[in-house]
């Protein structure tokens, strides 16, 4: 069965899954969601995204038991169903249905969670991004001040990248109105000086993406000095290196913020190329 979709329960053709109008999440973005990618058929960093997604489901305050619930396996037999050679996997739960208030629905009400799942063939990046290296915009930061919640509240992103569709950009760096860099509008960002890696602190600005902890693990197992500190976006205007992460993204070097080129050469760096070798060993 090609892209098949989960909902409370049911397995289904991604076409044919429904939830309610009155589902919260459509109403408020009220819920949180994770996305996963496989690796020779096995979904990385799963107990990370896991713990991720509790932790989200916790600041919430929606009520759902992932682990009572079964969600790693539901997710491994939805992988299974698809018979993809590898998957991309998106799970996503909301508060559930219940008439439009907007405080939360009252716990005798009996309103349980909805859980949505869907699986679609995973879309490796393009190995011309790693050659060449892509070129981002900025766009200022509009987002809430609970970035570290991985909601589906994503509006403030979805505009930012849009910018970046139309500039004919890979992604926007977004900038706080203190002009820091925060991230990208769905990776997170490093800038590399003297062969030291910078990247946002974790905190409320930025989600704390399972990929960059990936990378800063590897970058301190290579030597690599990592910095969890903020950067004004003339930091990394002047950076020798810049380069994005995420779970679609992988590791991807910057070449362009704007019309400023990054680095002397033009070319992704020795920084983010190293990284990005340890990374794909990671993954094999
Ligand atoms: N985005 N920062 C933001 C704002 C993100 O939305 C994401 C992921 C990341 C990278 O996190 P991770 O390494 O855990 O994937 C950083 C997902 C892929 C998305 O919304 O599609």
């Amino acid at each position: 069965m090609p892209e098949i979709a989960y909902v409370n329960g049911c397995f289904s053709p991604i076409g044919e899954a429904v939830v309610s109008v009155e589902d919260r999440g459509f109403q408020y973005a009220d819920g949180v969601y994770e996305v996963l990618a496989t690796y020779g058929g096995e979904p990385h960093g799963m107990e990370e995204h896991l713990l991720r997604l509790e932790r989200s489901l916790g600041e919430l305050r929606i009520e759902c038991d992932i682990r009572e619930y079964g969600l790693e396996g539901i997710i491994r037999e939805a992988i299974a169903r698809a018979g993809f050679k590898e998957s991309l996997i998106y799970v996503q739960i909301t508060r559930g249905v219940a008439p439009r208030r907007h405080e939360f629905p009252l716990a005798s009400s009996g309103v349980s969670p909805t859980v949505v799942l869907t699986v679609k063939e995973l879309a490796r990046p393009q190995a011309s991004w790693y050659e060449t290296g892509v070129k981002v915009v900025t766009s200022p930061d509009l987002r809430w001040k609970r970035c570290d919640i991985k909601t589906v509240a994503l509006l403030p992103n979805v505009l930012a990248k849009q910018q970046a569709a139309e500039a004919g950009a890979f992604e926007a760096l977004l900038v706080d109105e203190t002009g820091r860099v925060t991230e990208g509008s769905s990776t997170s960002s490093f800038r590399v000086l003297d062969g030291e890696i910078w990247t946002t602190p974790l905190g409320g600005h930025i989600l704390s993406s399972i990929t960059r902890e990936a990378l800063l693990r590897a970058a301190r197992d290579l030597g690599i000095a990592v910095w969890e500190e903020f950067s004004l976006l003339e930091d990394y205007l002047q950076a020798d290196e810049v380069f994005l992460a995420g779970t679609t993204a992988e590791s991807i070097p910057v070449v362009q913020i704007d019309d400023t080129a990054i680095g002397s050469s033009g070319a992704p760096g020795p920084v983010t190329m190293r990284l990005r070798a340890a990374f794909l060993e990671m993954l094999s």
